[in-house]
Formats: C-alpha cells, sequence, structure tokens
C-alpha cells in the first residue's frame, strides 16, 4: 500500500524554480511507496508564479495552490497550506530548490520509523560547504543559545525544511505565535513539554534561481516570536518593544534638552526635546513595533498628529500619577516609575487601539 505525504511550500515571486521544483520532487520519490501531494501557498506574488503553478495543475492532479492576497508572511502562508492538507504527515520546504527534494525520503523514513512528532533537516549536524559563512555563523550561535533556553537537544531549529506529524501540529496550532520566518522554532517552543523532536543531516545548497526574501523584517520578526513566546503570556510582545523604544525617546529627550538648554533657556528647549523625542518614538514604532501595519504617505502625517495628541495625554497621566504619589507616599524612584508605566500603558494602548490598528 502507498503511504501518503502532504508537501507544502510557500512561493513569493518564484516563478523560475516552481516548474523544476515540481521534477525533483516527482524524481526523486517515484521510486519510493510514497504518493505525495504538492500544496502551494502563494502570497500575491508580481511575476509569473502564480501562472506556472497553475500549468503544473493542468498536467498533474497532485498540485493545489491556495492564493492569499492580503497577507504576508512564510509561517502563516506554511500553515495555511498545512490546514488543507489531507495527509498524516506534511514536509514543510521552501521553492527555491535551497531545499534538495531528495531528502523528502529520508524526513518520511525517519519520521514513521521512530517516536518523532517532528523531524528536521539540519544544516550542522555534519560538516557541510558553508554557502554563507556569515549567516551560518550567526545561525550556529542563535541555536546553541536556543538550545540552552529550550533545554531540548537540536543542532539546527532555525531550518525551514521538516516533517511533522499533522495531527501534532493541529494540537498545537493555537499556540503558535505565527509570525515571522522561522515556524520550526514556533512550533518547538510551542509544544516543548510534549514534542518527541529529531534531525537528519542536509546540506542546504544555492538558490536555483531567483532572490532571497530575507530582509530587515525577518530579523525583528525573530526577536517578535521569542519576546512572544517567552513574555507573550504576562507582556504583549508589542508592549516590550514599544517601552523599549519610548526609552530611547526619554534618553534622547535628555541629551537635547542638556544641549539647547544654554542658548534657549530651559521651557524652550523641554518643549523642542519633547516634540523631537515623540517623532522619533513615532518613526521607530512605526518602522519596528507595527512593521506588518506601517503606515505610510498622508497616513503616516495622520498617524503622527495622533500619536503626538494620545502621548500629550500619557505625559500628563504620567506627570499627575508620579506628582500624586511622591506628595502622598514620599517614594521618589517608586513615584518616578510607575508615572512612566502609568504613561507609556496608556500611550500604547491608545495607539494600538486607534492608530495602528488592525482592519
Ligand atoms: N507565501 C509566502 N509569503 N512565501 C514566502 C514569503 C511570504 O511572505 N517570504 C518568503 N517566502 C518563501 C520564498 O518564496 C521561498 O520559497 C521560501 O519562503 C524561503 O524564502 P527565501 O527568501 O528563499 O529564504 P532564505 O533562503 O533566506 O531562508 C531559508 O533559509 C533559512 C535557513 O537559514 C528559509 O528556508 C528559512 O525557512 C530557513 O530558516
Ligand atoms: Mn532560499
Amino acid at each position: 500500500m502507498k503511504n501518503n505525504l502532504s508537501i507544502v511550500t510557500a512561493t513569493l515571486n518564484e516563478s523560475e524554480n516552481i516548474e523544476k521544483l515540481y521534477t525533483e520532487i516527482y524524481k526523486s520519490l517515484k521510486n519510493t511507496n510514497i504518493s505525495w501531494e504538492l500544496i502551494f501557498v502563494d502570497d500575491n506574488s508580481t511575476d509569473d508564479t502564480v501562472k506556472k503553478i497553475d500549468s503544473l495543475q493542468k498536467n498533474y492532479e497532485n498540485v493545489f495552490l491556495i492564493r492569499r492576497f492580503d497577507k504576508r508572511g512564510l509561517s502563516s502562508a506554511l500553515l495555511q497550506g498545512a490546514l488543507s492538507s489531507k495527509s498524516k504527515y506534511i514536509v514543510f520546504m521552501d521553492a527555491d530548490l535551497q531545499h534538495n527534494p531528495k531528502y523528502i525520503q529520508n524526513l518520511f523514513e525517519k519520521i514513521k520509523n521512530s517516536n518523532a512528532n517532528v523531524v528536521s533537516a539540519s544544516r550542522f549536524l555534519t560538516k557541510n560547504d558553508f554557502l554563507n559563512k556569515k549567516r551560518y555563523k550567526a545561525s550556529i550561535i542563535v541555536n546553541k543559545i536556543l538550545e540552552k533556553l529550550t533545554k531540548i537537544k537540536f543542532t539546527d531549529i532555525l531550518t525551514g525544511y521538516f516533517i511533522i506529524e499533522k495531527d501534532f501540529l493541529l494540537q498545537n496550532i493555537n499556540k503558535l505565535s505565527k509570525t515571522g520566518f522561522k515556524i520550526l522554532l514556533d512550533i518547538i517552543l510551542s509544544s516543548k513539554e510534549n514534542v518527541v523532536f529529531r534531525e537528519i543531516a542536509f546540506n542546504f545548497e544555492p538558490r536555483y534561481k531567483g532572490k532571497s526574501k530575507l530582509n530587515n523584517k525577518v530579523l525583528i520578526d525573530f526577536i517578535y516570536l521569542l519576546l512572544d513566546k517567552y513574555f507573550g503570556k504576562l507582556i504583549p510582545a508589542r508592549y516590550i518593544i514599544f517601552s523599549f523604544i519610548g526609552l530611547i525617546g526619554a534618553i534622547f529627550q535628555i541629551f537635547i534638552i542638556y544641549a539647547l538648554f544654554q542658548l534657549l533657556g530651559f521651557n524652550t528647549s523641554l518643549f523642542l526635546g519633547i516634540i523631537f523625542a515623540m517623532t522619533l518614538n513615532f518613526t521607530l514604532n512605526n518602522e519596528f513595533t507595527y512593521s506588518d501595519l506601517k503606515l505610510r504617505g498622508l497616513k503616516f502625517f495622520i498617524g503622527l498628529s495622533k500619536f503626538y495628541f494620545f502621548c500629550s495625554f500619557g505625559a500628563l497621566f504620567n506627570f499627575l500619577t508620579a506628582k500624586n504619589l511622591y506628595e502622598n507616599f514620599n517614594t521618589f524612584y517608586i513615584a518616578i516609575l510607575l508615572g512612566a508605566f502609568v504613561g507609556s500603558v496608556w500611550n500604547y494602548y491608545m495607539n494600538t487601539s486607534f492608530n495602528w490598528k488592525n482592519n
């Protein structure tokens, strides 16, 4: 009897890789007892990716396509594909052939013949020719740190090439953060109490055609994912980044007041310092804290005005809280800190609800 396998791959402008991906998977599985389906999840590619997938679908009945027009992101795309898959096991892989399909069979055998829920293809289990030394070194260090944090044994939790039991994924799907590029990390961190995780070795190859989609946002999403996983139950990851940026603004404000004080006097430099800090904070928050809801063009300036408005009240509440605490309880530092906390929660809440709102 044939074993069924679902292969899920996400695409963003990968037109030149589609056909090759299919034929390579076909070649590597044709002499096995695995029957498979290939599910593409495309996020509104602007090249011919969808056309290429359509023509594959005309020729082969094991090809499926999910198209999304208003969403972006590798992890969420892969999960979407997984939800539509029909087999007991799901392989996740990239569409650019950096993940050579010849390892699919090894992944499949390993998960089937062990008690593992997840088996991944690791770049670092054996020595490989390193494609990009800098990135690899960074990956190895991050992997080591994460290994210490999670107390699970692995060499590469950042790989995007792995097989998972569908039931196991579904059991844990509500716990996932779903942001960013690193879905394996998300899955393992969300299920670390009960996951059995194994690895096989593989050689990460050069991209066949097209360009990598890795950019700064991917790095921010990565930090986000970790914050959410470790503190998310207590404090939203967004609030941590928002407060951190607030702190940067406050430091700049002090410097500006200090620099302009002699020239312009206290009140004017205070005013300029506050305006500068709020503008800086708005710009940084727009770039990092709310990068998924980034305001551009005219919306940027409307958002900035709203930010000034909300934060003025934030400053007032900050002031009133600290003043009251100081006058009534005579606690200098606690008064300042609690004042700042009340102000930042207000600013965060108002801006998340009415400025960078999800709609
Ligand atoms: N649908 C969709 N939406 N697909 C996306 C998106 C997106 O927003 N962003 C990227 N992809 C697809 C690409 O089209 C490709 O098939 C795959 O995701 C990986 O993207 P690359 O741009 O090729 O990523 P990479 O080579 O830098 O990263 C790979 O290596 C890492 C190991 O360091 C990925 O495999 C990572 O998962 C892996 O961790
Ligand atoms: Mn790639």
